[in-house]
């Protein structure tokens, strides 16, 4: 069996071949990163047009990589939602028509259940269900208990920005480029003072919820103080870091305690961060698993991966319709 996975829910154009072992056989991605930089952030209208322009070109090339033709492939697997909908529209309009055209069937993929899979492609992880799940994303931020394919509950969320939005939208105040994850980790690792005195909110808070949009804008406040006192920006940057890691793994110190669950997965763009991951590996008696860098951020194998687990489970709903849900719940 090969499934093509899609990925376009943002600003990446991601495509990839996957075989019935979960082996990769061939990708691409292509990042509008420098389109959208110019503007501080992803500019809707942009990124669905950039994504019509690179899909065919990305799908020609990766099914050249992998040594197939159109007609050897057997499932289409494409992000139906959550994320920007022109942009879904556009994975969703070519995976329905390759699939209908080819007689195949077609994978509508939930893009957080794929963050949330993708670390079992590495088999030597062990993984297994059921494990607590904490999603860190530019959209969501959310602790899971992951029973199984399609069977996710949600044990807690942002109840304002998620984790990768407040790391972009710091990066912004502080006049860094976008994405702001990465150049915050940067700046944060030439902090000589070490700073750490922000606050964790609402560690203290008996639900699983998070709360990052009051540390934003005391973030913000601080460094217009130590502006007027020529301190350094690093030390914001660290400050504001080593908060987020601290309130993460307080929350899910706090989920382990409660499920009782010993294996914790740490997914979605911000996972790559190398303070958190640091941070995450001092979790006693748990088994933390990361996936490898390059499946933290949006990619077209973990689209690819979750449609094969649909598939080989027959777990899906064909469909002919070219719908999307720029919101869903990953419980649905
Ligand atoms: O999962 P992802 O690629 O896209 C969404 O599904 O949203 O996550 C993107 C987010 C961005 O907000 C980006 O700033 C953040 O992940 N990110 C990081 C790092 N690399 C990416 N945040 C902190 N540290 C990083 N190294
Ligand atoms: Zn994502």
């Amino acid at each position: 069996m090969k499934v093509l996975g899609i990925e376009s829910s943002c600003d990446e154009t991601g495509v990839a071949i996957i075989d019935e072992k979960g082996k990769l056989l061939a990708e691409r991605l292509y990042s509008q990163i420098e389109l959208h930089a110019q503007y501080g952030g992803v500019v809707p209208e942009l990124a669905s047009r950039d994504h019509i322009r690179k899909i065919t070109p990305l799908i020609k090339e990766t099914l050249k990589a992998a040594d197939l033709t159109l007609n050897q492939l057997d499932a289409i697997a494409y992000t139906a939602g959550p994320g920007l909908v022109g942009a879904l529209f556009v994975g969703a309009s070519v995976g329905q028509s390759m699939a209908w055209s080819l007689g195949i069937p077609s994978i509508p993929v939930h893009h957080m259940e794929a963050h949330l899979l993708v670390p079992f492609i590495d088999q030597a992880s062990g993984l297994q269900f059921p494990f607590l799940c904490l999603l860190v994303s530019g959209g969501h931020t959310m602790l899971v208990q992951a029973n199984g394919l399609g069977d996710h509950q949600v044990l807690g969320q942002s109840r304002d920005d998620a984790v990768g939005e407040a790391f972009d939208k710091v990066a912004k105040q502080l006049g860094l480029g976008y994405p702001g994850g990465p150049a915050i980790e940067k700046l944060a690792k030439q902090s000589i003072s070490k700073r750490d005195d922000f606050p964790r909110p609402m560690i203290d808070h008996p639900s699983l919820d998070f709360s990052f949009s009051g540390l934003k804008t005391h973030t913000l406040l601080e460094y217009k103080k130590a502006k007027q006192l020529s301190e350094e920006k690093a030390d914001i940057a660290h400050a504001f870091q080593q908060a987020v890691t601290d309130t993460l793994y307080a929350k899910c110190q706090q989920a382990i305690e409660q499920t009782g669950l010993d294996t914790l997965v740490v997914a979605g763009g911000v996972s790559a961060n190398r303070g958190l991951r640091e941070k995450f590996n001092q979790l006693d008696d748990v088994n933390v698993i990361f996936p490898s860098m390059k499946f933290c951020t949006d990619n077209g194998v973990m689209i690819a991966y979750t449609g094969l687990q649909y598939a080989l489970a027959e777990k899906f709903v064909g469909t002919n319709e070219i719908k999307v849900y720029p919101r869903w719940s990953l419980q649905q």
